[in-house]
């Protein structure tokens, strides 16, 4: 049974969106994990295949699960990122970066996802609300020498500071941990001002990040769910395309 939503369906969210990018900052393109499924980046929640289904992320993704196994955590990272290193932009990820070329100002790109497949598909400027995977941190900042950066950190599984043994983290937000702020604040203004909030591959499962798509709607946008499932926003959307991302975006952006 062909599930991909009808012609006209997607001639309506074309049409919306034909007139968002008209105006800087009409269009707000926030994005989840499924935007990357088929890159061959596995999703968090999707059932038997995310990464959640096989690893407790409490003992993976939070600062108490690092300090209770810093091998075990770095190693996790380290076979993630290699993943993300090989993986492609989809012809998703591909569309956006055509919409930003013919539209400069118009779409704000704001991520959940850790890998840089959206720079990488040609949008340099994507807010990133749970950081970069491939980026190092100090696990706590560095009380005697400020200035020193985790790249000057001895070799390890994690690379450690050969003066205080302060551990070297990888660059993502953990559950527990705050947003970075300019990066929350700048998602929720836009979202503020858009016409057009369209939700690409999030299951909605995390906050604050789930909360933009009522926010905006609440400001007034109208917002458009691409998703091949339900999710815990739909109910926020005045469109939802039952789709995947490499499918439905370009459907959506080819010609506009
Ligand atoms: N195209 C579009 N959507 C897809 C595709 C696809 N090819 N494949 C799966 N999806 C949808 C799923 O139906 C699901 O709703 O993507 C969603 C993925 O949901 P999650 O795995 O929960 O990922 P996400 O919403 O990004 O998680 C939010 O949770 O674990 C934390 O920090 C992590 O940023 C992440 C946050």
């Amino acid at each position: 049974m062909d599930v991909s939503p009808a012609p006209d369906a997607v001639e309506a969210v074309r049409s919306l969106l034909r007139a968002a990018v008209a105006v800087p900052g009409g269009l707000v393109v926030l994005t989840g994990a499924g935007m990357s499924a088929e890159s061959g980046i596995p999703t968090f929640r999707d059932a038997m295949t995310g990464l959640w289904s096989r690893f407790d992320p409490s003992d993976l993704a939070s600062e108490e699960g690092f300090r209770a196994d810093p091998v075990r955590v770095w190693d996790w990272y380290a076979q993630r990122r290699d993943g993300v290193r090989a993986a492609e932009p989809n012809a998703g990820h591909q569309a956006l970066g055509g919409l930003h070329r013919r539209h400069p100002g118009a779409m704000l790109l704001v991520t959940q996802n850790v890998d840089n497949l959206h720079q990488r598909g040609g949008v340099p400027g994507t807010i990133r609300l749970h950081g970069d995977i491939l980026a190092d941190q100090w696990l706590q900042p560095c009380a005697r020498r400020p200035a020193c950066g985790p790249h000057s950190a001895a070799p390890g599984r994690p690379p450690r500071c050969a003066d205080c043994g302060n551990l070297v983290r990888p660059g993502v937000v953990w559950f527990g941990e705050m947003l970075p702020a300019a990066a929350i604040e700048a998602a929720e203004q836009a979202a503020r001002r858009c016409r057009v909030m369209l939700v690409v591959g999030t299951s909605g499962a995390v906050w604050p990040a789930a909360g933009l798509a009522g926010r905006a709607r609440r400001e007034g946008a109208t917002v458009v769910i691409v998703n091949p499932e339900p999710s815990e926003i739909d109910d926020e959307a005045h469109h939802v395309l039952r789709g995947t991302a490499a499918v439905m975006l370009p459907r959506l952006l080819e010609g506009i």
